[in-house]
């Protein structure tokens, strides 16, 4: 049987995961994983907490703890909250085994031992009262680029420069504040450049199967090149060099690995300690050292170069049968009500905050669905709470829980509460239903299939079954080729289709009325409609598991969601045979409650106001300035004579403004909360001795005043009556 290996990115045990998080690289994964166990494949699903690195470290310096105490809250944490949100890994660990550490330097050891590292000594900066070399993340300072005075060590936050450490002007250690001196150091580069000829080939030969986003992202990092990277930091947490053969204990001394380094071979070191609690230590190699596995790498945006170039440069490298990944289906970001994700201004939603606040399962199912219908599978793509009520409301609700309960309540109320027997003329009611999908699976395509159809079959049903059965046959079939290219909202939209269908199925056949006037039509109708909540258990699971164990406790079944451990025949398709009668006449059915509650406005409400809330607190305002600084700004009332947006621009709005003594064109970021056209006609403050600049190839000559908050809010400052001529002081 095909093995298929999943993996999704280790999350860094420094804070708590996020919606983000889990559009990004976990749910798409988890989705995947339970729709090909369903398939009968032999899925091992691995992930784990990131514990290594500087965003460790400064994490824990922030919470005044240890790392240790940081990695176990929140390895704890997330591991929990992952569970609740019904993740089906089949191990979750973390990267500071002893199992992990050995791997990782096992890696290092055999690269130093096939000349594959340089040794480099060169120059950093040194904390001399923290005894310590500083990370970038560590030291801050003047930006060389843009001069402004909070750039970090290695990136401008302001103007986006990438530099060298020691370009950075004025540094200042964050450690103890100090101006941080230079010292030489020795650090290892592993020479990717050697292995650019293999990465090429390898990326062209999937540059028909993977996502575009991926693809470019990896082609450009090629085009540029690729240079030695250093891949070992003088920090005092990680996987520390010591004891690797080949490698003096005084250079090794002080010394970690660089954490991306030892967090990919995570995926490796969890499978081993997964192996070994199954008591088949050696097995892993079954996963990642054999042809018969197949390896998908589920990852965000952020992190695609290191699953495509890096992580598979070092299983290359490395040899012994590694596999690579087949594919690497990284998302984009997924914001929050329009704005990114950012816990300083507590613009989030973390998963375990969604779980307190909705712990039944059939929200944590909302949670999923919503999220999914919302993958920001080839843009960024946002989540409101809005979406989300109506995502239960209109759809979970009012079509798939719909459908199962009218049937579920039929059947109690009118068939004693169990699937209806088949009366005489509907006997081989299965036979025929599988003799029809057979005929489907026999067209070719471009055939005209209710208009060839058999007659026989053609007799047999009448037009709602045979539509039915064919969404049902169809909708599997297209759902199943879109898992396979990674393309949940579509295979998920399909499926909700199906449910849509069973819904027009049920009003088309009205039961109710033939209940008295023709019961075996009734029982018919039932029958398969029961059949069809059954199957929907199945091709729900991947997306909402929680409902499809619902159904199955209705139906007195064991459920089957895809889940590890399951007690599904291998290498048989539940999910293929779903679209085929499973029940058996005359088999029990519990009397049901409903699969999906509706969600209030009150309730959704209360959690949009939550956002933003209890942010950071306004700081006092300490730097005092003299007025004569002030009064170097030169401060006009300006009226806005034309406004139109700038063209390939999302943000700036280009205007035409009179202030008084001569007309402007200024250009300003606000595309995204005005219309030009309400703009017209407005007076506006404007800074009019500005100099000159150019944004995205336009000239701005001028700027206007803006007021913001940190729930995202901007308007323009205006004169508070409409008096004033343009030109007009502002003082
Ligand atoms: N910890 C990293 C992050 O959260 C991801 C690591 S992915 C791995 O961005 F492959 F290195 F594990
Ligand atoms: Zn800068």
């Amino acid at each position: 049987m095909k093995r298929l290996l999943l993996t999704s990115a280790l999350p860094y045990a420094n804070g708590y995961i996020h919606l983000g998080h889990c559009a990004g690289a976990y749910l798409p994964a988890d989705i995947y994983a339970r729709y090909s166990r369903l398939a009968g494949k032999n899925v091992l699903y691995v992930c784990g907490s990131d514990e290594h690195g500087v965003a460790i470290t400064i994490a824990a310096d922030k919470e005044k703890v240890t790392p240790g105490q940081i990695i176990d809250k929140y390895h704890a944490a997330n591991k929990e909250a992952f569970e609740k949100f019904g993740m089906s890994f089949d191990i979750y660990s973390r990267t500071s085994t002893a199992q992990h550490h050995r791997t990782a330097k096992e890696f290092f050891a055999d690269f130093l031992a096939k000349g594959l590292l340089a040794e480099k000594e060169e120059d950093q900066f040194y904390d001399s009262r923290a005894n310590m070399f500083l990370p970038d993340r560590y030291v801050e300072g003047t930006c060389p680029n843009c001069g402004y005075d909070h750039a970090r060590g290695d990136q401008c936050d302001s103007c986006g420069a990438y530099y060298d450490q020691l370009d950075l002007k004025n540094p200042r250690s964050l450690v103890s504040g100090e101006k941080p001196e230079v010292r030489k150091t020795t650090h290892w580069y592993m020479k990717f450049n050697e292995l650019q000829p293999f990465l090429e080939s390898y990326i062209e030969s999937h540059a028909k199967e993977w996502k575009d986003n991926v693809i470019q992202q990896t082609r450009s990092w090629l085009k540029q090149g690729l240079a030695p990277r250093a891949i070992t930091r003088d920090l005092d947490w990680g996987v520390k060099l010591d004891g690797i053969e080949g490698l003096p204990a005084d250079k090794a001394r002080g010394k970690a690995l660089y954490v991306w380094f030892d967090a990919v071979l995570g995926y490796i070191s969890i499978t081993k300690e997964y192996t070994e609690n199954t008591g088949l230590p050696d097995s892993w190699k079954e996963w990642w050292q054999s042809a018969g596995t197949e390896y998908i790498a589920f990852i965000g945006k952020d992190n695609i170069v290191f699953h495509t170039l890096i992580f598979p440069a070092m299983l290359h490298a490395r040899g012994n049968g590694y596999i690579l990944p087949e594919n690497v289906p990284a998302n984009e970001f997924l914001n929050l009500e329009g704005q990114k994700f950012s816990k300083s201004r507590n613009w989030s939603i973390d998963l375990r905050d969604f779980c307190t606040d909705f712990p039944q399962p059939q929200y944590t199912d909302a949670l999923r669905y919503t999220l999914a219908m919302n993958f920001p599978e080839s843009k960024d793509s946002d989540f409101t709470w809005k979406d989300f009520q109506a995502r239960n409301n209109n759809e979970l609700s009012a079509i798939y829980g719909n459908f199962v309960n009218r049937t579920l309540q039929f059947i109690n109320k009118n068939f004693g509460g169990s699937v209806p027997s088949l009366p005489e003329k509907y006997s081989d009611l299965n036979e025929k239903w599988k003799e029809l999908v057979l005929y489907f699976e026999s067209c070719p395509a471009g055939t005209d299939i209710m208009g060839s159809l058999p007659n026989d079959l053609a007799e047999y049903f009448n037009v709602n079954d045979l539509t039915v059965i064919f969404s049902l046959w169809a909708g599997n079939k297209i759902a199943s080729g879109l898992y396979s290219k990674f393309r949940f909202r579509d295979a998920i939209t399909e499926t909700m289709n199906i449910a849509r269908a069973a819904n027009k199925y049920f009003n088309d056949e009205e039961p109710w009325k033939t209940a008295k006037a023709n019961p075996g039509e009734c029982a018919k109708t039932l029958y398969i409609c029961s059949q069809l909540v059954n199957s929907f258990s199945i091709l729900f699971a991947p997306i909402v598991p929680n409902s499809s164990k619902t159904i199955a406790k209705f139906l007195y079944l064991t459920p089957v969601t895809g889940e590890p451990g399951e007690s599904a025949p291998q290498d048989f398709s539940l999910w293929e045979s779903s679209v085929f009668p499973l029940l058996r006449e005359n088999s029990p059915i519990l009397s049901p409650e409903l699969l999906f509650l509706k969600i209030e406005d009150d309730v959704i409400a209360r959690q949009v106001e939550k956002l933003g809330s209890m942010g950071a607190e306004p700081k006092e305002e300490t730097d005092f300035i003299e007025i004569d600084d002030f009064k170097k700004v030169k401060l006009r009332i300006g009226k806005v004579l034309e406004a139109a947006n700038l063209p390939k621009s999302k943000k700036l709005i280009k205007m035409i403004v009179d202030i008084g003594t001569e007309k402007r064109q200024v250009l300003a970021g606000v595309a995204e909360y005005y219309k030009p056209e309400e703009l017209i006609g407005r007076s506006i403050v404007v800074v009019a001795n500005l100099k000159p600049a150019k944004l995205m190839g336009a000239e701005s000559q001028g700027m206007m005043l803006a007021a913001s908050d940190d729930s995202g809010n901007l308007c323009f400052v205006a004169p508070e009556r409409d008096i004033i001529k343009a030109g007009g002081e502002v003082r």
